[in-house]
């Protein structure tokens, strides 16, 4: 099918290469002219694994192609996926204008019927208003639209396997022609008719995503209500390492042994730094919203997000007891990116991080594997290293802020013999406590007194 994508971010670019890869026909638009003349050269803007390939795959079939004339790539395909950035406002609220923005562009530029698809994460009820808008801007007597909301469940680091390996592909519709088109997009994702990058080609047999049809309100309310328990988890379990280090138990094997309950499950209950990115933390303050708009108050969500916002505090302490003064130290930050596999650092707690050593005149000197591209655009005066064991050198103290692998194996007896001091503040528990302090470190982790 001739399919278009609005925004070349992580979820269009993703989405675009996966579905031209499945067999589809993608012409992808963004209103960033400087991404697009990347895109049409052959670069990739953002880092993902395995995203170039599938890009550079797909190029070379004819199966995707990058365009600044939205007109263009709107009115050469029959489904349009917006994929657009919903940021937060000052008050938490959605800011929804670059989905209002598509929704005008399509309906001015459209001349034949499109299903317009949001793959964007928006609160409930966008729908009726995308569609309202797509009527009331539409021109042309030739352009019918249905609206559809297909939300993405895709982790940045893990995007591209994510999207060709769903647990579930949500689809929100309003008429049966709908569902059958999108059925008709994502039949070749669960049948696997593509060639797997993560399996070289032959995914191992084993359960396939769902196909759920609900309505347009669900599938909106289930992308929220989903990110926002994951994030509630995350919390309950940083309040877990707290008082596992006023009672003095260890947060490792609490969580552990509470996540082999398959009623609770392991994942998201590692305790340390919180939660960032560009989809946890807009994504619980829009919901907060979004009830406190319909008169339903969230609090437990409330406080998850106080309490992943006082991580970054629960930190700092950490680092003012061991280092006594800030000022002046030498402080190597190791990790940028929000999670590790990835370049992205919106609301990464790390540069929360480094924004209060900063006004505190530490002497910063951060590396991250690949996210210091990014940082650097936003904080120019701190020392950037790529090579970690740089950034160690002559360090007061190294505070671990990404859960790189890089730095899982980390040569930390090489490294103690560079530093001032042989001190860890561990923001993501990397480290066992005893192995570390055999090296003759002083360590101090999340949790684990
Ligand atoms: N990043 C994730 O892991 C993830 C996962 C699931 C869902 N989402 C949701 O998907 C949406 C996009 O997220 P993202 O991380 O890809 O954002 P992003 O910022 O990486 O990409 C958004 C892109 O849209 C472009 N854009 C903005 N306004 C535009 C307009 N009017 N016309 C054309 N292009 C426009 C921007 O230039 C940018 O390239 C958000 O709603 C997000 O919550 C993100």
């Amino acid at each position: 099918m001739r399919l278009c994508v609005i925004g070349c971010g992580y979820v269009g670019l993703v989405t675009g290469a996966c579905l031209a890869e499945a067999g589809h026909e993608v012409f992808c638009t963004d209103i960033d002219a400087d991404r697009i003349n990347k895109l049409n050269e052959g670069g990739v803007p953002i880092y993902e694994r395995h995203l170039g390939q599938i890009l550079q795959s797909a190029r070379k079939a004819r199966r995707i192609s990058f365009t600044s004339n939205a007109g263009e790539a709107i009115r050469a395909a029959k489904a349009i996926f917006i994929c657009v950035g919903t940021p937060p406002k000052e008050s938490g609220e959605a800011d929804l204008s670059a989905i209002d923005h598509c929704a005008r562009q399509i309906a001015v530029e459209a001349d034949s019927p499109k299903l317009v698809i949001e793959k964007s994460t928006v609160p409930a009820r966008t729908g009726l208003e995308l569609t309202r808008a797509l009527r009331a801007y539409g021109r042309s007597s030739d352009a019918h639209f249905r609206v559809a909301s297909n939300p993405e469940f895709l982790r940045e680091g893990t995007a591209v396997d994510d999207f060709f390996h769903p647990d579930r592909i949500v689809v929100g519709v309003e008429e049966q022609s709908s569902v059958e088109e999108l059925r008709e997009i994502y039949t070749p994702i669960l049948e696997r008719r593509f060639h797997c990058p993560t399996h070289n080609g032959s995914c191992p047999a084993g359960p396939r995503g769902e196909f759920l049809v609900t309505t347009i309100n669900s599938a909106e309310l289930i992308k929220h209500a989903s990110n926002s328990f994951l994030a509630l988890k995350i919390s309950y379990a940083n309040v877990i390492a707290d008082l596992c280090e006023r009672i003095g138990a260890d947060v490792e094997e609490v969580t552990h042994a509470m996540g082999l309950d398959p009623r609770i499950g392991g994942q998201f209950l590692k305790a340390g730094l919180g939660f960032g990115g560009f989809c946890f933390p807009k994504d619980v303050q829009a919901f907060v919203h979004l009830a406190a708009s319909v008169g339903v108050d969230f609090d437990i969500l409330k406080a998850a997000e106080r309490v992943n916002k006082e991580r970054i505090d629960r930190f700092m302490e950490k680092v003012h007891k061991a280092l006594w003064v800030v000022k002046g130290k030498h402080v190597a930050l190791l990790g940028l990116a929000f999670k590790a596999n990835t370049d992205d650092v919106r609301f990464a707690p790390a540069l929360e991080v480094l924004k209060r050593l900063l006004v505190e005149g530490a002497s910063v000197h951060a590396s991250d594997p690949e996210a210091i591209g990014r940082t650097k655009a936003l904080f120019p005066d701190v020392h950037y290293h790529d090579d970690p064991y740089s950034a160690l050198q002559k360090a007061d103290v190294a505070l671990v802020c990404t859960e790189w692998e890089e730095y899982k194996k980390l040569d930390w007896a090489r490294a103690g013999k560079t530093m001032a001091r042989k001190l860890i503040v561990d923001g993501r528990n990397l480290y066992s406590p005893a192995s570390i302090r055999a090296l003759g470190f002083e360590y101090d982790s999340f949790g684990r007194s």
